[in-house]
């Protein structure tokens, strides 16, 4: 997959150098690329940024930049790639998000700062490539940056080849609407704490059920609005939910 980032901190994603996303870097399964938005500036000082039209507090970023950037890096000639724009404003970052995006062959992503980028320049793009404005959650950043780490690296996990083992993907929090139950590993007492009996009676078919109603219990306590949204016909007839 080829993935190109523009910002203007590029020293932001030095992280993906490390771990497991470096390592796809490093093998050509993530061809990435950082580029610095005020490359495509032309005045002495660079700039990116101006007033809201309208008023209000802060400053937008300049189309002029962008739409030159853009340009450079999605040619309307060539196939286009998905643009991402990481916004306050966007849609929730889910893991089947994650999922649609480990299967594009080209990501653009586009890293707003201050109050975000002038709006043409996404109407302008959404008439040459997909477009989707994606939120990490509902709370403010400072800019993009640290969202496209976030969503990098949900994603990469995902790439064929980069879990070595890929049944962990199947078992994980999120991976089938609920989140995971605990884990534990050796010792099995620690500071008089024990793991669960059942984990260690070598059992699989309770444990599969022990893990099933931990997960469904914990779901319900953490996040009622994920077990409300699961599929009826996913839930088995021992399955708890009240
Ligand atoms: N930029 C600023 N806040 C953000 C958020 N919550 N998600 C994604 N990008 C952002």
């Amino acid at each position: 997959m080829r993935v190109d980032i523009v910002s203007i901190f590029p020293e932001y994603f030095a992280p993906l150098d490390l771990s497991l996303v470096g390592r796809a870097r490093a093998n050509g399964t993530l061809r990435l690329v950082v580029h610095d938005l005020r490359t495509w500036t032309h005045d002495v000082h660079r700039t990116v940024d101006d007033t809201p039209y309208g008023g209000g507090p802060g400053m937008v970023m300049r189309p002029e930049p962008w739409g030159a950037a853009l340009d450079a890096l999605a040619p309307p000639e060539a196939p286009p790639p998905r643009l991402l724009v990481p916004s306050p404003a966007g849609v929730p970052f889910t893991q089947a998000l994650a999922h649609e995006l480990a299967a594009e062959p080209r990501l653009l992503f586009a890293c707003g700062r201050y109050e975000g980028i002038d709006q043409r320049v996404l109407d302008h793009a959404a008439t040459r490539m997909p477009v989707t404005e994606v939120s990490l959650g509902d709370y403010v950043l400072f800019g993009g940056e640290v969202a496209v780490l976030v969503i990098l690296e949900a994603m990469t996990r995902l790439l064929p080849g980069v879990l070595g083992n890929a049944g962990s993907l199947d078992d994980e929090s999120h991976a089938h609407g609920l989140l995971e139950a605990p884990m534990y590993t050796k010792p099995a007492t620690w500071r008089d704490l024990e793991v669960p009996a059942v984990l260690r009676s070598g059992d699989h078919g309770r444990i599969a059920r022990w893990r099933r109603d931990e997960a469904l219990a914990r779901t319900g306590r953490r996040r009622p609005d994920m077990l409300a949204a699961i599929d009826p016909g996913s839930l088995d007839k021992r399955d708890v939910t009240a």
